[in-house]
């Protein structure tokens, strides 16, 4: 198998079909990733909350989420992969993001990675990244690692002056050299506005059927997080019921063995061969 690269991302785009992205946080989730093809293999911050069980995107370590990093990346031999810088490992300096970025790519071996915001002091940051050859996707609108400035996790672009905001940050992060932008949680007719003026792929979530591709977190799409301790975004369609089906897979295990029904099966032991038998009997 030969892994997707930027340019065929570009192609994608340049023919008007939809790329698709699925954050992965673990090898097992990436192999899924990987058999379905998918075209991008996030590796996002989301593993804080979803995969590891933090608060939020910000208790996230630099060094957990290089572990987790390898993982996706042994899995996971046909999607480009994308890694997110998480908090606290690129707002000081273009220097601390170079840092990081690259330890990401020595020792993870992905291709390239996303980071938030589209401010001031973030342009310079991708434009250097983009410069020494790290591909760099952008992510504004709901951006998760500023939920305590943003109030929440809540639908951004809502008002003039923020959609014209998202706009303006969309513009100036393809003109810092971005490959991609991610656009979550805002109208449908800004990311469709947003799609529509800007001269790189855009990848919606919670924005609406008009961009240029699609991004869910696979514990989210698949259903894994426990549905009695998790809110789960209106605009994320679950497309399996995992958690459910493995406790009841669980509990039928815990019951059989229990009840002595497993492993009682032929097929589910050894037999032992009739000289050792005979020693033993
Ligand atoms: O961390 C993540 O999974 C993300 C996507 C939701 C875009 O940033
Ligand atoms: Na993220």
């Amino acid at each position: 198998v030969t892994r997707k690269t930027l340019a065929d991302i570009g192609q994608l785009y340049e023919s008007s079909q939809p790329i698709t992205m699925v954050t992965a946080h673990d090898f097992i989730t990436s192999r899924m990733v990987d058999q379905a093809q998918v075209d991008i293999n996030l590796i996002g911050d989301s593993l804080a909350n979803t995969t590891l069980g933090l608060q939020d995107t910000n208790e996230l370590e630099f060094e957990e989420f290089l572990y987790h990093v390898k993982s996706v990346q042994r899995g996971n031999q046909s999607s480009l992969l994308i890694a997110d810088l998480p908090f606290g490992s690129y707002e000081q300096s273009p220097e601390q993001a170079i840092d990081s970025a690259v330890k990401l790519i020595k020792y993870a071996k992905i291709q390239g990675v996303k980071l938030e915001g589209g401010d001031e002091y973030t342009l310079p940051t991708i434009k250097r990244l983009v410069t020494i050859g790290i591909p760099v996707m952008g992510h504004v609108g709901l951006t998760p690692q500023k939920h305590n400035s943003l109030g929440g996790y809540r639908l951004q672009g809502n008002s003039v002056k923020s959609a014209l905001q998202i706009y303006q940050e969309c513009l100036d992060i393809e003109k810092a050299g971005a490959f991609a932008i991610v656009l979550e949680c805002m109208p449908n007719k800004l990311a469709e506005y947003i799609t529509n003026n800007i001269s790189i792929p855009t990848i919606g979530i919670g924005a609406g059927p008009s961009t240029s591709g699609q991004v869910l977190v696979i514990s989210d799409m698949l259903g894994m997080k426990d549905p009695s301790e998790n809110h789960v975004a209106k605009f994320v369609k679950s497309y399996e019921n995992f958690f459910t089906k493995g406790v009841e897979a669980i509990s039928l295990y815990h019951k059989e063995v229990k009840q002595a029904q497993f492993p009682v099966a032929e097929e589910h032991g050894y037999k032992i061969k009739r000289d050792v038998f005979e020693e033993f009997k």
